[in-house]
């Protein structure tokens, strides 16, 4: 457990001479420090944050998400994005008041202390020239180690006189946002880019926690963009999905039904085998599947994991050489990537094994109508 005192939250200084107890876990041998959200209930924060107004720049995913836990949490919170956009129009629907706690960027980074930015990766870059002489005396706080890390491509480099920090929630906004209703949190990372004032990592914290987050793991800002980037584009996202499209394909080339493929590439496994890996473990999901499940599996693993180690060993050289990041600039920098975007989404949903995905839901016992 990890407590100080109201006095010196108050005073936002250091804790220095407080009693401080920070939460030691040993994960299979490595011991980590991690900070819970018991540790920091709503006085706290608000004493933490007291006079200090956060700006939330960029209403995307997670400025949804972290603006409205840090106005429901009782902060002075404003949200500062490009007027007349989407996210204007979004945020107001939410219930942030032009003039009052809607700003356009400049304004709201000018009337801030805290500057949260959540814009989208590549608009970093872009609007990095109109950010950055406004932030002398903020703390500046990313949720991706993405801008400041890849500075020479995007050319986002935090002033060395102002505390940057990080604070980045493993789930989307949408998650942060409805674990936070539900009086959990999501687990998060932070880190310190730049601890000028000696408060940095108290207050990437103390924001990790406000922000609705559970339990706070520590990392640096290289470790959490490589991981990022690496996992998405493999087993969270690219990497899984090219398994299951290479695996259907094969199902179908030797005559077995669309349903039939897709049931025992997708459906099983999202909701049979894989909620139980979630929930208890791969052992016990070994253990719950039959003998002759369990043999094959047992001796096909290392050949898949063989296969795909090369695959896995290229993407991690793409993220720390920068072409990922270099190749999601290009793409997402320029003007039409949204109508671009979508276009690929739709060739994804105009698959065969997605289509039959769209039909299997309806048959899930929970979808049927007696
Ligand atoms: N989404 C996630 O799951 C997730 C998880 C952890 C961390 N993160 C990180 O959190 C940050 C925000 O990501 P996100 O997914 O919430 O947002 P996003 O969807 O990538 O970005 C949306 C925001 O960027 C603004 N924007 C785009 N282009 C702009 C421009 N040229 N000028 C001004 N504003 C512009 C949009 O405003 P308009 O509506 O006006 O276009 C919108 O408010 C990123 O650093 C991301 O890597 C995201």
């Amino acid at each position: 457990m990890f407590r100080f005192n109201a006095k010196a939250l108050a005073s936002a200084k250091p804790i220095v001479g407080s009693v401080r107890y920070v939460r030691t876990i040993n994960f299979a041998g490595t011991n980590e420090v991690v900070h819970e959200r018991s540790d920091y209930p709503a006085q706290k924060l608000k004493e933490f944050f007291s006079g200090s107004p956060i700006a939330v720049i960029g209403y995307g995913s997670q400025g949804y998400g972290q603006g409205l836990n840090l106005r429901d949490n009782g902060l002075d919170v404003l949200v500062g994005v490009r007027e007349g956009g989407e996210s204007w129009k979004l945020a107001q629907e939410d219930g942030w008041v032009p003039g009052k706690n809607l700003f356009p960027i400049n304004e709201a980074i000018d009337r801030s202390s805290y500057v949260l930015n959540l814009l989208s990766d590549a608009a970093q870059s872009s609007t990095w020239p109109q950010i950055k002489d406004r932030l002398e005396g903020k703390t500046l706080c990313f949720s991706h180690g993405f801008s400041p890390v890849f500075h020479e491509l995007t050319k986002v480099e935090p002033p060395s006189n102002v505390d940057t920090i990080l604070v980045a929630p493993k789930g989307s906004g949408r998650t942060v946002r409805s674990l936070f209703k539900e009086g959990r949190g999501i687990n998060s990372s932070y880190a310190v880019w730049k601890d000028v004032s000696g408060k940095a990592e108290e207050k990437a914290v103390a924001l990790a926690i406000a922000v609705g987050s559970g339990y706070v793991y520590e990392t640096t800002f290289e470790r959490e963009v490589y991981s990022d980037l690496y996992g998405e584009r493999g087993c969270l996202m690219g990497g899984i999905h090219g398994m299951f499209l290479a695996q259907y394909e094969v199902l179908r080339e030797n005559g077995h039904t669309p349903s039939e493929a897709f049931n025992e590439t997708v459906e099983e496994a999202t909701q049979s085998l894989y909620p139980l890996i979630g929930k208890y473990g791969m052992d016990y999901m070994y253990d719950a599947c039959s003998t002759t499940a369990r043999r094959g599996a047992l001796d096909w693993y290392p050949r898949f994991k063989d296969a795909l180690k090369p695959v896995f060993e290229d993407l991690y050289q793409s993220v720390k050489d920068g072409s990922e990041t270099k190749r999601s600039l290009d793409f997402n920098s320029q003007a039409d990537y949204r109508d671009r975007l979508e276009e690929e989404l739709q060739t994804i949903r105009n698959m065969e094994i997605w289509k039959v995905g769209k039909e299997v839901r309806k048959l899930r016992p929970e979808n049927v109508q007696v």
